[in-house]
């Protein structure tokens, strides 16, 4: 299906946009692949002590899958296109970030992203997520952990609204559990750090590289 090709292919170029990278380039700042975890997402943007830099980044990365997926799920059915389709959309934004083809396919670990196309697919549940990304940085102050955990409440949350809140539908669950299981896996170094008690908390600033 043609439209829904050319829809997944686009969605992947514009998650390619590390804006990391680019919002840190363009204020002058250092590449934050160069120091604190050298992961070029908000949180390292932060450890940089720019805040402003770290929302930034952290709202165009999640802009970036939301918007493909929010145009698809508006004006998808108009082509042929349902939430099947968005939710691959979605996914494609998210290995974009991961595998930049802009950045020589080393990206970040997508949890920006991953907020972006869950709040596309369902507000609600993007909330919900959001919500316990919070609520776990809150209490623990790692950045990490905050989204490993978010990252198994998304699919759950997703199955338990299933059928009440929203439809269920398999492409969906699928693809929240595909985007899930990378998430956890991009932050493997984190989760070495976690156990060895060396991960940095939110709010540490650091300029070597961990
Ligand atoms: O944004 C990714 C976050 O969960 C961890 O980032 O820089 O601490 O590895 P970082």
């Amino acid at each position: 299906h043609l439209p829904s090709f050319i829809a997944i292919v686009l969605s992947y170029l514009l998650g390619s946009l590390s804006f990391a990278v680019i919002v840190s380039r363009s204020l002058g700042m250092a590449d934050p692949r160069s120091y604190g975890s050298g992961n070029p997402g908000a949180t390292n943007v932060l450890r940089s002590g720019n805040k402003g830099a770290a929302l930034a980044t952290l709202v165009l990365d999640a802009l970036k899958s939301w918007l493909p997926v929010f145009l698809i799920r508006w004006l998808g059915p108009d082509y042929g296109m349902g939430l099947g389709t968005a939710a691959l959309a979605g996914l494609a934004a998210f290995l974009g970030h991961l595998y930049p083809v802009f950045f020589g396919f080393k990206g970040g670990k997508g949890v920006a992203t991953a907020a972006g196309a869950l709040l596309g697919i369902d507000a609600l549940l993007g909330l919900a997520t959001g919500a316990t990304w919070v609520i776990v940085a809150f209490f623990f102050r790692y950045s990490s952990l905050a989204s490993i955990v978010s990252a198994f409440f998304a699919p759950a949350f997703y199955l338990i609204g299933g059928g009440v809140a929203w439809p269920l539908d398999r492409t969906v669950l699928l693809t929240l559990i595909a985007i899930s299981l990378l998430l956890v896996w991009r932050h493997r170094e984190n989760i070495r750090r976690l156990s060895a008690g060396t991960e940095s908390r939110l709010g540490a600033k650091t300029k070597k590289k961990e």
